[in-house]
């Protein structure tokens, strides 16, 4: 199954920062994929290595995780890197940045039934600096149904061409992961609900936010990130917000072997986009 934007689909992402898709994949990945995700969290892959992570919580023992998130899945299951989402998601990668978009990132997410913490509204550019216009793309995949009552994708129309906002850690704790813009004005916001299977496009300057999961099922969710090769890596230490970052999952990083710990100082200096 392939599939393009249209140019109706690539002028709404450069004109308002976001473009919803129905469908990027079939019925029969997104099902592969819901299994794969329970195998992947059941068992906390990557927690030792700091790969897992609770997105809106401090990894404190025994406290479950509000929104657990799994950085780089295809480390942990190969044949996530042949999905026809990966496909389909490259293929108008290139349609918005240029035949060298390729992949710079991925990572699972899941919000766990009742109660999986909102994502507040943030920009990814607050992780990691870049060059200007939207240079690192968003695919956000559900694997189920979404609306706002399981924690659906918002979007401020045209932050794309607004400011860059000032953010901190949730809730100001140097613990958590996330990061919350401040002074967000929510007079642009639209939802994207979605059904099974399709995604939402979104550029690294674009304000963004997902609702808690209120429903009686987990939210699954699948991003892959797409952007230009730079010549120095993407980093956010030039934000104040990300000079006092404290997390178990950086500590958990830095025990494990010499890679995971050229990844923690990657991490520390050059903060990998999160999301949602
Ligand atoms: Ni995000």
């Amino acid at each position: 199954m392939k599939k393009i934007l249209s140019p109706g689909e690539i002028a709404q992402f450069h004109d308002q920062g976001f473009v919803c898709i129905p469908q990027i994949t079939t019925a029969e990945e997104v099902a592969w994929l819901r299994e794969a995700y329970d195998r992947l969290f059941e068992r906390r892959a990557g927690w030792d290595k700091g790969d897992m992570f609770d997105f809106a919580g401090t990894d404190a023992p025994g406290v479950a995780l509000a929104a657990p998130q799994l950085s780089f899945p295809s480390r942990y299951e190969p044949a996530l890197e042949n999905t026809i989402f990966r496909a389909n998601a490259s293929a108008m990668a290139k349609q918005l940045l240029g035949a060298s978009a390729q992949l710079v990132f991925e990572h699972a997410m899941l919000k766990p039934a009742r109660n999986g913490a909102p994502t507040p509204w943030h920009q990814d550019e607050a992780f990691y600096a870049s060059k200007g216009g939207n240079d690192v793309l968003t695919f956000w995949m559900a694997l189920q149904p979404v609306d706002a009552h399981n924690g659906c994708m918002d979007f401020i129309a045209g932050s794309n061409k607004g400011p860059l906002l000032a953010h901190r850690r949730i809730n100001g704790d140097p613990r958590i992961h996330g990061l919350e813009a401040l002074g967000v004005d929510e007079g642009r916001r639209v939802s994207c609900p979605l059904p099974a299977g399709g995604a939402t496009v979104h550029g690294y300057h674009t304000l963004h936010h997902a609702n808690a999961n209120l429903s009686g099922e987990p939210r699954r969710a699948y991003a892959l990130l797409f952007g230009i090769p730079q010549d120095k890596p993407l980093s956010g230490e030039a934000f104040p917000w990300n000079r006092d970052v404290a997390t178990a999952r950086l500590e958990r990083a830095k025990k494990a072997d010499g890679l995971l710990r050229r990844y923690a100082r990657q991490l520390r200096t050059a903060a990998k986009a999160v999301i949602r």
